[in-house]
């Protein structure tokens, strides 16, 4: 042999794309461009999160932006934020399985119930799609270290990452998350804080850790480009699905990065032309903890906004999110798509895990069980009709949650 075979040196067709698109960040809040050139965290003028704009002016076609070679997040290339490839950190995330449930959709009269397994990722979560993409961009525009308020999945994606890059890495998680979380830190080399209480008492911990601004604080949405990373789901389940898209996605927002990343995807491949002219865009349907559910309340007008709201922990570690940054942009979503959002007990997690195990040889978070039961009880209320397409976004695997789950595969 000579020389040791590595998956991104494959022989590439020379007609596709490889300089990002790139062309400036705006506010979410009042489009005011910012330069995607220097580290930037929220906007300026009114510290709300920074979106990356691409320029699609010039025709992009579908097989001159996407490299069937590599099977990863990587291959939106022309797509994705990363000026310079020499700064790709890559642990092969993303272009997970999209999978049909031939068992349950029979059970339950939905012939067309699809799962994307984001827990095939590197470790363990849809988290490795961002926090690749964040810290690739950390690493060109010159960061040393990251840090990080989580709720453990980001936090171990980081710590993973970090280690990749050669950068610091610094967690903030609730003492009570489930112990493979902290573990997975240690081993990557993270500097880990425990905190009681949720994932806003971290970011209250980190900001005062990093008052001198010396590491990059790569917080849900302070930070654009871990949004990047999770729009690839969107771009994927649309070229999985041969350029259709489901008529329901169901996701479990947190802090709500895929839910508008995958929209923000879907609106870019209506711009490139991707999708069929009179496509229709799925119905956004978030999905929230019965525990702590800031995002339903303010949607089904319990209180104007979440800012004072107190959520308590669920098993579904990743949506204990009481005060998420970008509510309002998640608003926007489920106004723009037509769609919803509710909330699940603990106990209905654990049922819909258990589905998923025994019926389709699937271990999923109770984020995934989550999805999973709202679809039933969407589809029981009449919202979502037998014969439509549902896509359940399973955002990660059950492994690092044994603490919260262990033994309750028994009823
Ligand atoms: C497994 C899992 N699902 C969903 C979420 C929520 O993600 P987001 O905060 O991007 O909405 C998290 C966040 O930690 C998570 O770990």
């Amino acid at each position: 042999m000579t020389g040791s075979f590595a998956f991104n040196s494959l022989p590439m067709n020379p007609t596709i794309e490889t300089l990002t698109r790139l062309h400036e960040l705006e506010c979410s809040e009042c489009g005011q461009p910012h330069s995607a050139h220097q580290l930037q965290l929220v906007s300026e003028c009114h510290q709300m999160p920074l979106v990356a704009t691409y320029d699609l002016r010039e025709r992009l076609s579908r097989s001159a932006a996407i490299n069937l070679a590599d099977a990863s997040m990587w291959r939106y290339r022309a797509l994705l934020p990363l000026l310079d490839d020499k700064n790709k950190v890559s642990l092969g995330e993303g272009f997970t399985p999209l999978l049909h449930l031939p068992t349950l959709g029979g059970r339950y009269e939905l012939p067309h119930l699809l799962l994307k397994d984001e827990g095939q990722n590197p470790t363990g979560s849809f988290k490795a799609r961002g926090l690749s993409m964040a810290v690739s961009k950390a690493k060109e525009l010159g960061a040393t270290g990251c840090i990080i308020p989580t709720a453990g999945n980001a936090g171990v994606a980081l710590a993973a990452y970090c280690a990749r890059a050669g950068l610091r890495a610094v967690v903030a998680m609730p003492r009570h998350t489930p112990k493979a979380f902290k573990e997975a830190c240690y081993w990557y080399g993270a500097e880990v804080q425990l905190i009681d209480g949720l994932i806003n008492d971290c970011a209250a911990w980190v900001r005062q850790r990093n008052a001198d601004g010396q590491l990059l604080d790569v917080s849900t949405l302070k930070e654009p480009y871990r949004l990047e990373g999770k729009k690839t789901m969107g771009y994927e389940l649309a070229e999985q699905l041969g350029w259709q898209l489901p008529d329901v996605l169901l996701y479990p927002a947190g802090g709500g990065t895929g839910l508008i990343g995958i929209w923000k995807a879907f609106r870019e491949m209506q711009q490139l032309g991707w999708l069929a002219p009179d496509a229709k865009l799925s119905r956004m349907v978030a999905v929230q903890a019965d525990a702590c559910q800031p995002l339903v309340a303010t949607y089904t007008g319990q209180q104007a906004n979440c800012h004072d709201y107190v959520g308590r922990p669920s098993i579904a570690n990743g949506l204990a999110v009481p005060r998420p940054l970008g509510e309002k942009m998640m608003l926007r979503v489920l106004a723009e798509s037509n769609g919803t959002a509710l909330s699940i007990t603990d106990e209905e997690m654990i049922e819909g895990m258990r589905e998923l195990a025994r019926h389709e040889g699937l271990f999923v978070a109770p984020e995934g069980g989550a999805v999973w039961i709202a679809a039933r009880k969407l589809l029981a209320s009449g919202w979502i009709a037998p014969g439509e397409r549902i896509l359940l976004l399973n955002t990660g695997s059950a492994q690092k949650y044994l603490d919260n789950v262990e033994g309750r595969w028994e009823k």
